[in-house]
């Protein structure tokens, strides 16, 4: 990773850290507040809110595009960055945190999924960059399956969105290459690898490695579930 991200990302941690301590000490001095933990607890929470903040104007400005980033590239650069506060902030919350589920739902939306209702991406791992997923209303996300728009090829990073419909269910351990698109009531079966690009119809059963049709699906009626 070249120096020139790292130290962007050093300077940016630096203000944040010192931004999230301002505030909490104007809170603190503010309000008489002298329990320690609590203290600790309010400065997480800014740092965490104030750490989203930038990522998602870093996102804002700096948009990434599908498709592959040459190696030097403006897009290359901000991916880099971007990732890094994904490892470094986001991933440890979602992955080694027993959050709540609708904080897992919440958090997820906040760093930019795109997810319809009665969706909760409880025990999946959905990967970085978040605004290029797409999951509808209704599905269910078995334990362990895995999102992954972002691409590491020959050398070149790059990034492809990922849209999933409404009911669809993607069995346990099941993984979701780039540029995957789902139709509507879909299944993939457990332990399936659909590869990069696959547009898979709406009311299709797919699965094994690599995932292929399996079986089909009556239409749901409309509406589809009461
Ligand atoms: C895909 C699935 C829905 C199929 O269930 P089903 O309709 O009862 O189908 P069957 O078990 O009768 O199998 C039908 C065919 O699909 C194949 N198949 C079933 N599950 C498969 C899987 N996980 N991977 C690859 N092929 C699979 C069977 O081998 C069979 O093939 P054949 O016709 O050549 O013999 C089911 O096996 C599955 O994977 N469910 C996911 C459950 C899950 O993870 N839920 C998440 C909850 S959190």
């Amino acid at each position: 990773m070249p120096a020139i991200i790292i130290f962007l990302f050093a300077s940016l941690l630096t203000l944040i850290g010192s931004a999230s301590f301002l505030i909490t000490a104007s809170i603190v001095l503010w309000t008489g507040m002298h329990e320690t933990l609590l203290i600790g607890i309010v400065w997480f929470i800014i740092f965490y809110f104030l750490t989203l903040a930038v990522h998602r104007l870093h996102i804002w400005f700096f948009p990434l595009t599908p498709g592959m980033y040459a190696d030097g590239s403006t897009q290359e650069f901000h991916y880099q960055l971007q990732t890094l506060f994904v490892i470094v902030f986001f991933d440890p919350i979602l992955h080694r945190f027993p959050l709540p589920l609708p904080l897992t739902r919440l958090f997820h939306i906040l760093l930019g999924v795109k997810i319809g209702k009665n969706t909760y991406p409880s025990a999946s791992v959905l990967s970085h960059p978040y605004f290029m997923l797409t999951i509808g209303e209704s599905c269910i996300l078995g334990y362990g399956s895995v999102f992954s728009p972002h691409i590491m090829e020959s050398g070149l990073l790059g990034a492809q969105p990922i849209t999933v419909g409404n009911y669809v269910m993607i069995g346990i351990n099941a993984v979701i290459l780039p540029g995957v698109t789902i139709g509507d009531n879909s299944i993939i079966a457990a332990g399936a690898v659909v590869l990069k690009g696959t547009i898979i119809p709406a009311n299709e059963v797919w699965g094994g490695v690599p995932a292929k049709k399996i079986s089909e699906r009556t239409p749901l009626a409309s509406p589809a579930i009461p």
